[in-house]
């Protein structure tokens, strides 16, 4: 029997396990379900987060599935599958990996969880969003990338360390792809109301974007054998959270674009309304000419992973 609000997370790695210690931390659902293929890891992973739950008293249960059709009636479905980037690997061979790891999770998602809402955190994440939409058949309200919370928070974490003060007080602004080409943009980014462009210098603030711009690799660069998984994971917890709670909250994400910002057909972050229904509103705000073309570029980025998959014909009989 179901009980309250089910999260589902495909793939228990260190971000998936670390959005679910989240979720149960905040107590923000009643059950979380993970399902990986290396099974006993995921055993090991829920119940030590279901004994952590008990510990500060949340009522959140994690479980195991133990296979895809265990992932039933979820709410909200996280997808976190994927493999990382080997030596010798291209690009395109890592999306035509992942593409398709992703396919065989969304049709179990679309014929487990019918009702549910995914949330894409596997890379590259736009195209994967994509490929989600096309397999699952849903609505685009209810297919949703993970990227722009997380490279907002980390542009906002850079101002904080370049100014010395702030924390805390910062909302900085990130649109497009989740890629070396994403749009930081300094104009719509604050320090507690105050205008970015008032307290920092145009090279500071070119260098804080560009440090942005490739703040996935920094931390690739430290870490050596993994990818970073404290903020992407928080950044997705707070998508949950804002979908399972209603809140209406506005956040950057990737979605489907059919006609906004001057674009269809194309998966890129923009900001989004999250609630009950998933990405309820999508909100066009201004861009000024160069803003415009680095948007511009960065749709033509995931577009070109979109026409690596159609070459491939991985979308064969949709
Ligand atoms: C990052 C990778 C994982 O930005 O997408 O950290």
């Amino acid at each position: 029997m179901k009980q309250g609000k089910r999260v589902g997370i495909v793939g228990a790695g260190n971000v998936g396990a670390t959005i679910a210690y989240s979720l149960a931390m905040l107590g923000s659902c009643h059950e979380i379900i993970l399902r990986d293929n290396k099974i006993d890891v995921a055993r090991g992973k829920a119940l030590d987060m279901s004994q952590a739950a008990s510990a500060v008293r949340s009522h959140t249960v994690v479980k195991v599935a133990e296979s895809m059709e265990e992932l039933v009636n979820c709410d909200v479905v996280v997808v976190t599958a994927g493999s990382p980037r080997l030596p010798g690997m291209s690009r395109d061979d890592l999306l035509m990996i992942n593409a398709n790891i992703t396919k065989e999770v969304i049709v179990g998602i679309a014929k487990y969880s019918p009702d549910a809402i995914i949330i894409m955190v596997s890379n590259p994440l736009d195209a994967m969003t994509y490929v989600a939409l096309k397999e699952s058949g849903f609505d685009r309200s209810r297919v949703i990338g993970m990227a722009g919370i997380l490279d907002s928070s980390r542009m906002a974490a850079f101002i904080q360390e370049k100014l010395g003060y702030g924390g805390g007080q910062i909302r900085a602004s990130v649109m497009g792809g989740h890629g070396d080409d994403m749009v930081p943009l300094p104009r719509y980014s604050t320090v507690a109301g105050v205008p970015l462009t008032d307290v920092l210098s145009d090279s500071e603030i070119a260098e804080i974007v560009d440090r942005t711009r490739h703040g996935g690799a920094e931390i690739v660069g430290h870490l050596k054998t993994g990818s970073a998984y404290y903020a992407p994971a928080k950044s997705t917890a707070i998508m949950v959270e804002a979908i399972l709670k209603d809140t209406k909250q506005i956040h950057p994400c990737a979605v489907y674009l059919e006609g906004e910002y001057g674009f269809s057909g194309v998966v890129s972050g923009v900001p989004v309304m999250l609630g009950a229904n998933g990405a309820e509103k999508i909100i066009e705000i201004t861009l000024n000419a160069a803003e415009q073309e680095m948007f511009k570029s960065s749709c033509a980025s995931v577009e070109a992973l979109i026409q690596t998959l159609n070459k491939n014909n991985f979308f064969e009989g949709k």
